[in-house]
């Protein structure tokens, strides 16, 4: 019996000191996201081990997350939801039942994963494509993009855009009674770094006859070249995403060479011939003064030549929006910008919404002292986190007011 117990305890430690992580004195609720934290982290040392073992690709195991939280697409009395394809490209379709007195307003969302995991059928997102559908009366279309490691850049950017440009034929959108002058793209995360570059793209391409009315980047990841950013630093390894995680997604965009990834983390993967991009990622300019409380900056150091020639799209702005000059960002549509204080692309976010602004284009940027990266899939129990109800309504208030 002693011996049980003392067990028991030893092993009630164990796990009390593995879940415990120290977390931001502004959360709402710290317990709740430290579980949810462990159960990432546990993912991902998992994911480790089975790659170190040469079982599965570190992505693979990762994936599993997204597989626990698929839902069949299932309508509703206010919606009716298909799974379907848009120009051979999976799209997840939600139409609204309610009547309309004139044509609608629809959104085309992409969901975030790193470029890797992730689908349109995760729970999370398929609650606020819903919340959407309803409350703005709205026909949207969310994405099911092909994914690395087993698809490379372009293939993510060349699918998502392959839907907006066929969904905003106009005959397409009059088949779905969606007014062609209210239109949105949006994303969150990886899904943000997709819907900036589709946004960017449209405004040069001579088919597309429709414009997009909005965009909407929820803590969007815009660039790979400075991934030592102030937030980077400051936010190394909050939840949900850590510093380590994100350069790995960023590599794994291109490649799975491990070279590019280690390249990245020591912020040597830019040639010198590329060193001009610089500017345009440059916190030091880019920043308020709270954000660079405490930081220095020191000009970066150029790599080799040779990963850039081997996988050129890490400097390609289809891949990387803030890489694009200010003349490319002139004529973009009515921006929202959401970025988290604790999240290691918090500066992606704050760079672009400047840089936007000072291209003339009108950006509402919403700064969430209290939140983390990823905090909005959290809006259905059992892991509901209050933080994430806010955010939501944040974005669908804006969405209805500007799109
Ligand atoms: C359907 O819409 C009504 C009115 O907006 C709302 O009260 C109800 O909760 C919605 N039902 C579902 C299942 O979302
Ligand atoms: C559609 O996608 C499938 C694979 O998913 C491919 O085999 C086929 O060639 C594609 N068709 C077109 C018209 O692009
Ligand atoms: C970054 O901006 C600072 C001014 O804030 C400037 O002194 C520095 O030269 C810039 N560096 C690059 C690489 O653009």
């Amino acid at each position: 019996m002693g011996v049980k117990l003392l067990c028991l305890f030893l092993t009630s430690i164990l796990v009390a000191y593995y879940i415990y992580s120290p977390m931001p004195e502004d959360f709402d609720e710290p317990w709740k996201v430290m579980l949810i934290a462990a159960t990432f982290r546990t993912v991902g040392h998992l994911a480790e081990a089975a790659e170190q073992l040469g079982l599965m690709h570190y992505m693979e195991t990762l994936m599993l997350i997204s597989a626990f939280e698929y839902v069949e697409p299932t309508s509703n009395e206010n919606v009716t939801v298909t799974d379907t394809e848009f120009n051979n490209v999976s799209v997840r379709l939600y139409l609204p039942k309610k009547e309309s007195d004139g044509l609608r307003r629809a959104v085309v969302f992409f969901h975030g994963g790193g470029w890797c995991l992730g689908d349109a059928g995760m729970k999370g997102y398929d609650h606020m494509m819903k919340l959407i559908t309803n409350l703005l009366n709205a026909v949207v279309v969310s994405a099911n993009y092909r994914l690395a490691p087993k698809h490379r850049f372009p293939a993510q950017f060349e699918d998502v855009y392959s839907v907006t440009k066929f969904f905003l034929q106009s005959k397409v959108l009059s088949q779905y009674g969606v007014d062609p002058a209210r239109v949105a793209v949006a994303g969150d995360s990886a899904g943000g770094n997709l819907a900036a570059a589709v946004a960017q793209q449209l405004l040069e391409d001579p088919e597309v006859e429709n414009k997009l009315k909005v965009q909407a980047l929820l803590y969007p990841v815009l660039q790979c070249l400075d991934l030592n950013l102030p937030s980077y630093q400051e936010n190394i390894n909050k939840p949900l995403l850590t510093k380590s995680l994100m350069i790995r997604f960023c590599a794994e965009y291109f490649t799975s060479d491990p070279s590019l990834r280690e390249a990245m983390a020591s912020g040597r993967h830019v040639p010198l011939e590329s060193s001009h991009l610089f500017q345009l990622v440059n916190w030091s300019a880019l920043l308020p003064e709270e954000m660079k409380k405490g930081h220095v900056y020191s000009s970066p150091v150029a790599g080799s030549s040779e990963l850039a020639r081997k996988y050129p799209g890490f400097l390609d702005r289809r891949a990387a929006p803030l890489l694009a000059s200010d003349a490319q960002l002139r004529g973009l549509p009515r921006t929202y910008i959401l970025t988290c204080r604790h999240d290691v692309l918090r500066d992606d976010g704050v760079m672009y919404a400047r840089r936007l602004q000072a291209a003339a284009v009108p950006v509402t940027h919403h700064h969430a002292k209290d939140a983390f990266h990823g905090a909005l899939m959290f809006v259905e129990t059992p892991a509901y986190l209050t933080v994430a109800d806010r955010l939501c309504n944040g974005f669908l208030e804006w969405l209805d007011e500007n799109l």
